[in-house]
């Protein structure tokens, strides 16, 4: 049987539950919570102190899952007595899965739908909760997760500045997903060739570069010819380490909005975490390191939006 990883923070307790919950326990998987039964405080508690805390279900139950899933968040979202950490906690949870699953299985359709969710998910909260951008920023992971942050961090930001740049519903919708899935193709690079990513841009040789690039390309082969994912969203993630002086592994020189917006995001959060930069350094790094890489006209705004959202604090 295949089992899905789920982060704990996707379910709540005092739930009746649509789908088997399972625990990985002593090397195999136990049904912890049978369906149609309820998730204990008592039973909640004890996976939340898990080390790793997540839970699995089966193929059978996804789309089960997927509905339990879709009736907890708006339930989680429009509750104005749940906490905006609260809120922020649920969103990153099921964003996290959704990235997971995609790295894991990029050609699962559950997985892709799950993304969805989670983009829309990160879009509402964000808008609706002043805080939660930078609540979301200044979270700190382990090492292992940083790859599942940046792509959190990137979706967030980049739907955030697409949002004030007037980008319609369909665009953010799009944008979001596309942020979240664009780095799926790095976890299958080889051990070494994985080290790149920690490796300040600036430092990368020309051998580096042909190398790590390649995740664009492969990205793309994962996600092709399937029918469920759009033409934006393919094109959008082929194409995020593109820049306007053509220097990007695909040597485009035009980009389009979303495309120059997720590229220049995911520019700036890949300088915060291999330089290890402030973040108001590592605007002001970008500022001269990407002229003519990005129009000046875009990164103007994506400084006011940092400076707004108070996140060069
Ligand atoms: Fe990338
Ligand atoms: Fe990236």
């Amino acid at each position: 049987m295949d089992y899905t990883p789920l982060r704990i923070s996707t379910v709540k307790p005092l739930k009746i539950l649509t789908f088997d919950l399972y625990i990985f326990f002593k090397d195999q998987f136990l049904c912890y919570v049978k369906k149609g039964e309820q998730l204990t405080e008592d039973k909640y508690t004890k996976l939340k102190v898990q080390k790793v805390a997540k839970f699995f279900i089966t193929e059978s139950d996804e789309v089960n899952y997927q509905n339990f899933l879709d009736s907890l968040l708006s339930e989680t979202m429009t509750n104005p007595k749940i906490t905006i950490d609260d809120k922020v906690l649920m969103v990153e949870g099921v964003a996290s899965s959704a990235v997971e699953r995609m790295q894991q299985n990029p050609g699962n359709e559950s997985a892709y739908h799950m993304t969805e969710t989670a983009a829309k998910s990160l879009r509402q909260v964000i808008k609706n909760n002043p805080d939660a951008l930078k609540k979301i920023f200044g979270k700190k992971v382990e090492k292992n997760e940083e790859l599942i942050k940046h792509s959190l961090n990137v979706c967030a930001l980049s739907v955030k500045l697409a949002e004030i740049l007037r980008c319609t519903d369909q665009e953010l919708d799009d944008l979001g997903t596309a942020a979240l899935i664009h780095d799926i193709a790095i976890p299958q690079m080889n051990k070494n060739d994985i080290l790149l990513f920690n490796k300040p841009r600036k430092l990368l040789t020309n051998d580096d570069k042909r190398v790590y690039y390649l995740h664009t390309k492969d990205a793309k082969i994962l996600l092709q010819e399937k029918p469920y994912v759009n033409k934006t969203i393919l094109e959008l993630v082929a194409n995020h380490e593109e820049v306007l002086s053509g220097q990007g592994p695909n040597k485009k020189k035009k980009l389009t909005k979303l495309e120059e917006i997720l590229s220049m995001v995911n520019n700036y959060d890949k300088r915060t975490i291999t330089n290890k930069t402030s973040p108001i350094q590592t605007l002001k790094d970008m500022m001269i390191d990407e002229m003519g890489n990005y129009s000046l006209e875009l990164l103007n705004e994506f400084k006011k939006v940092l400076h707004s959202e108070g996140l060069l604090d």
